[in-house]
Parts: C-alpha cells; sequence; structure tokens
C-alpha cells in the first residue's frame, strides 16, 4: 500500500478536470497522507498537553512520542535512544554540522558542492568562524565519488558530509562506501538523506553513518519536524538550547501531532514502498520516454543510479523559471533550479559541469503518490503547447542551426 491511501487530485485548475494530479514537486514537499492525518489528528486538538508535564494528560503524550521515536528507529535501523526530534531537514543538518565543530581550535570539514543550502550554508558559516571547509566536486555523472572525498581528507578532518541522494537531479551518491571510508579513517560521517528517505532504502547501519537527517514532509506527514539521528556514543554538542528535553541534548517542547504523524508514515513506508517506488519509477520512465521522443534537442541531467521519482531535464534555450511559469499557469506546478534569468543558476548542475546555461535551463519532475498516466499526458501537452512561443533564454546565444530547429519535432497547429 502507498503511504497516500486514496488519490487526492489537487485542485489546481487548468487540465485538472482529466483527474489527473498537476502536481510534480514531491521533491519540494508531500502532502499529509489521510491515514498520517487521521493517527496524528488527536494529538492536535484532543491531547494538547505538554509531553513534558507531569500530569497525567502529558504522561500519555510522553507515551506516544516515545512509542513514534521507537517506530521512526526501527525503521532507520537505529536504536530509539540514537534518535532526535528536530524543526526539521535544516535544523539537522545545522546541528550535525554546528555540533561538530570543537569549541577551541579549528577544524577542517568536507562537504560535497551539490549538499542542499542547509548544508552548504552552514559550512559557510563555519568558514566564518575560522575552519577550513573543502567542497568536492560530482562527477558529470552527479556522483561524488569515494576516491575524491578520500583525497579531500585531512589529519585534522572533523567531520564528512555527503547526502544520500540529491534532491535536484535524484542521483544516489555512494553513501555507504563513504560511510566506510570515513570509519576506517576516524572521521565522522553525516548524511542528508532528506530526499532519499522513503523512496529507497535507509538503514543508518548500512550507511556507515555517525550523523544522518531526515524530514518529516518530504514523507507525506507535516512540515516542521525534522529527525538527526545520532550514533551512540558520537559527542555533539548542543544546537538549540533550552528546558533539559530529549536528554538535554535540543531544548524545546517536542510535537505531539508531527511526531506520531511521522511515526505513521514510517510505518506506511516500510509496508509500501517497494511497490511505490516501481509503480512511480515507470511512470517517471513514461514521462521521459515522451519528452525525449517530442523534443530530441532536450538532455536529461545526471546519469546513473537515481531516486525513482526523479526527473531533471535541460530544455536548450528555455529558461526553466519561464517554462515553470508557462507550466503554472496551466495548473502544473514543477521545480527549476534557479528562479529567474538574473538569478543564480543552480549550483548542483553547475558542480556537475553542465555550465550555467543548463543551470538555468533545467527543469525538475518529482513525481509522487498521486501521479498517474493522466498526469504525465497533461504535462507533455502543457510542453507542447507552449514551447513554440516561450522567449529563448537571455544570455543563452543560440545558433542558427538551433534556432531553426524547432526545440520539438512536430508543430502543433
Ligand atoms: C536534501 C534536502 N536537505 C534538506 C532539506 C531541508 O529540509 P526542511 O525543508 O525540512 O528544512 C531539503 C528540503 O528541500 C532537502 O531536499
Amino acid at each position: 500500500m502507498h503511504p497516500m491511501t486514496k488519490a487526492r487530485p489537487f485542485d489546481a485548475g487548468g487540465a485538472a478536470h482529466s483527474g489527473a494530479d498537476l502536481y510534480f514537486d514531491f521533491n519540494g514537499s508531500t502532502p499529509v497522507a489521510d491515514a498520517v492525518l487521521a493517527a496524528a489528528a488527536p494529538f492536535l486538538a484532543g491531547s494538547f498537553a505538554n509531553p513534558s508535564a507531569a500530569h497525567s494528560e502529558g504522561r500519555r503524550a510522553r507515551a506516544a512520542i516515545d512509542a513514534s521515536r521507537r517506530t521512526i528507529a526501527a525503521v532507520l535501523g537505529a536504536d530509539a535512544s540514537e534518535i532526535y526530534f528536530t524543526s526539521g531537514g535544516t535544523e539537522s543538518n545545522n546541528w550535525a554540522l554546528m555540533g561538530s565543530a570543537p569549541r577551541e581550535g579549528r577544524a577542517h570539514f568536507v562537504v560535497s558542492a551539490i549538499e542542499h543550502k542547509s548544508v552548504l550554508a552552514t559550512a559557510q558559516e563555519l568558514e566564518r568562524l575560522g575552519h577550513a571547509v573543502t567542497y568536492v566536486a560530482p562527477e558529470r555523472t552527479g556522483a561524488v565519488t569515494v576516491a575524491a572525498i578520500a583525497s579531500a581528507l585531512r589529519p585534522d578532518t572533523a567531520l564528512v558530509s555527503v547526502m544520500c541522494a540529491n534532491n535536484e537531479t535524484g542521483i544516489v551518491q555512494p553513501a555507504a562506501e563513504i560511510g566506510a571510508l570515513c570509519r576506517a579513517r576516524g572521521v565522522r560521517f553525516h548524511t542528508d538523506a532528506v530526499c532519499a528517505f522513503g523512496k529507497i532504502p535507509v538503514d543508518v547501519r548500512a550507511l556507515n553513518c555517525d550523523l544522518l537527517s531526515i524530514a518529516a514532509h518530504k514523507v507525506y506527514a507535516p512540515k516542521g519536524l525534522g529527525i538527526l539521528y545520532v550514533r551512540s556514543g558520537v559527542a555533539l554538542r548542543t544546537y538549540v538550547h533550552g528546558c533539559g528535553q530529549q536528554d538535554g541534548r535540543r531544548g524545546g517542547t517536542e510535537n505531539p501531532f508531527a511526531v506520531v504523524a511521522l511515526a505513521r508514515a514510517c510505518e506506511l513506508i516500510q509496508s509500501g514502498r517497494a511497490a511505490a517506488a516501481t509503480q512511480v519509477e515507470a511512470l517517471r520512465d513514461e514521462l521521459w520516454r515522451a519528452i525525449e521522443a517530442r523534443f530530441p534537442r532536450c538532455r536529461r541531467n545526471g546519469a546513473g543510479a537515481a531516486l525513482p521519482n526523479t526527473l531533471n531535464v535541460h530544455f536548450p534555450g528555455r529558461l526553466g523559471a519561464d517554462l515553470q511559469h508557462a507550466l503554472g499557469e496551466r495548473g502544473i506546478s514543477v521545480a527549476a533550479g534557479s528562479a529567474g534569468a538574473g538569478a543564480a543558476p543552480s549550483h548542483v548542475l553547475v558542480a556537475m559541469g553542465q555550465g550555467d546555461d543548463a543551470g538555468r535551463e533545467s527543469l525538475r519532475f518529482s513525481l509522487g503518490a498521486t501521479t498517474s498516466r493522466a498526469s504525465i499526458a497533461a504535462v507533455i501537452a502543457a510542453l507542447e503547447e507552449i514551447q513554440a512561443a516561450l522567449p529563448v533564454a537571455q544570455g543563452t546565444a543560440p545558433t542558427s542551426a538551433q534556432l531553426a530547429a524547432p526545440l520539438h519535432t512536430e508543430r502543433r497547429s
């Protein structure tokens, strides 16, 4: 059974009457699944007590949090004592890096250049504080190699951070191998599994990681809750100080509603992930085949093992932001690597060596529980309709041959 118990088309307007779900941004966020909401709802209004309170209502909330922590730990292959609740993937990533910096003296950090901004911006903050950071570029495929990480290590390296799978390209990273390298070299390893979790197996022991981040809103649970797995024995400095919650390691009142929701989402992932992944992968491949057939100049960004739901496509000569806007006018939600003509190109695609143009002229389609064949047909029809009308990207100097060759194979009347 898939995390979404029933299809719930969005009120997207446009082609929504076809019954197609026109939302293609499941890597951005997911809707809360019906079963998840049903499990968590009693903790939103009815059982609202503070889980740190000693009265019976408080103890009830505490029991729900403890049970949920065990469920979440089991799905990740962790012990319940190794699971910490945070405000989201961003905080988990900030904590993993900042908490690994020594209080005194300077250390060296290794992060891949394709990490989410919540890792990269934290790495920049560490540099500002006087620490050294090596940013490791991926191959053209979009994968970071173990050899590249190995050659970046120094005697004073405090932490390596490489994500499980990239959120823009979906390319799966050799996290387990990088973890094994770090373990052998006595270096702490953090992996951001925010985008991978729920789509491919994520097991903290198999990944050889010391720290791992996930976010509830990527797996059909609400926004505002993240997990940081902290391997037993790993000394991590407290990042959010408070009233001693979570063994004094992360302050702040826990959110029973969101925690119970994430536990239910984890159960759904465990019971249905393989079947759901196969289904969504078939739809993703169908989408790419259709794009490739109609627009032969388009190129898929990234190569090799990828998340089953993610497709990143370069539309030469068309700004991703323009395509995103035009699709949006037809009720279709997709992600563009950069926000507009003047905006910086996708740091992921640039790091992969695709160039600034590809970094601005690409779209990410990320499929999910409510994507159907009708959704794919709707997005292809919309792309055919709009592509000819769009201006050529500024800064792109198309050759006369390119201008003569339309993006699509046949012009619709
Ligand atoms: C790979 C990755 N890491 C971290 C985050 C940040 O998570 P959150 O939105 O919960 O702060 C995201 C969100 O898009 C992500 O895709």
